[in-house]
């Protein structure tokens, strides 16, 4: 299906790993913190605090934590998410934000997970994030430079289509009509 027009730069949001070596502007990271902080949350406890990242020392530091998130190091800025509170769903719907955000302004953006908890303490002391509370990951930020996966045994893009995805009135049920 051919989505309407104004869905269609939220159809375009995508992993991104290849950067070019173009800067982001501090006022564009600020547009994107900006709309990050208006995203819902549980109870509204915005339990988000947001690390910005451009030193490229800290950023190799980062990417030398596992072999899935190396790209990491090429990006020119990354926003690292810490939370007050541990919640997924809190977590997923800001960090889509910053996704998405990225994307309507011409950019792209990439999640890099820490990885387990060892490194995800690694991750934590890098940042200066105390024990007590909680950093999964980074969202990085930059022009892409290419929609390719520079890891060798990365997951496929594409999705599943619908027809195996949505039911209707019992799951499994098809409609009727
Ligand atoms: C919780 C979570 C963790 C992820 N961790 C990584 C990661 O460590 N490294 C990486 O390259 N991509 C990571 N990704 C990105 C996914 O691989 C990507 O969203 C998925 O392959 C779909 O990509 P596409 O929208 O470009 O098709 C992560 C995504 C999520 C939601």
């Amino acid at each position: 299906m051919r989505l309407p027009a104004a869905l269609r730069p939220i159809r375009r949001v995508s992993q991104i790993r290849m950067y070019t070596d173009e800067p982001v502007p501090d006022e564009v990271v600020r547009a994107l913190l900006e709309l990050a902080r208006w995203t819902g949350s549980s109870r509204n406890a915005q339990p988000w605090r947001f690390i910005v990242v451009r030193d490229p020392q800290t950023l190799r530091k980062l990417a030398a934590l596992r072999p899935n998130i190396t790209w990491l190091a090429e990006a020119p800025l990354g926003v690292a998410i810490v939370l007050e509170v541990e919640h997924a769903y809190d977590e997923g719907r800001v960090t889509e934000r910053l996704l998405t955000g990225a994307t309507m302004l011409g950019y792209g953006g990439g999640v890099a997970w820490f990885g387990d908890p060892e490194q995800e303490r690694a991750a934590k002391r890098i940042l200066g994030v105390p024990d007590t509370l909680a950093a999964h990951q980074i969202v990085m930020i930059g022009r892409p430079r290419s929609r390719d996966d520079p890891r060798p045994t990365g997951p496929r893009r594409g999705r599943r289509p619908l027809e195996e995805l949505v039911s209707y009135e019992r799951l499994g049920a098809t409609k009727g009509r």
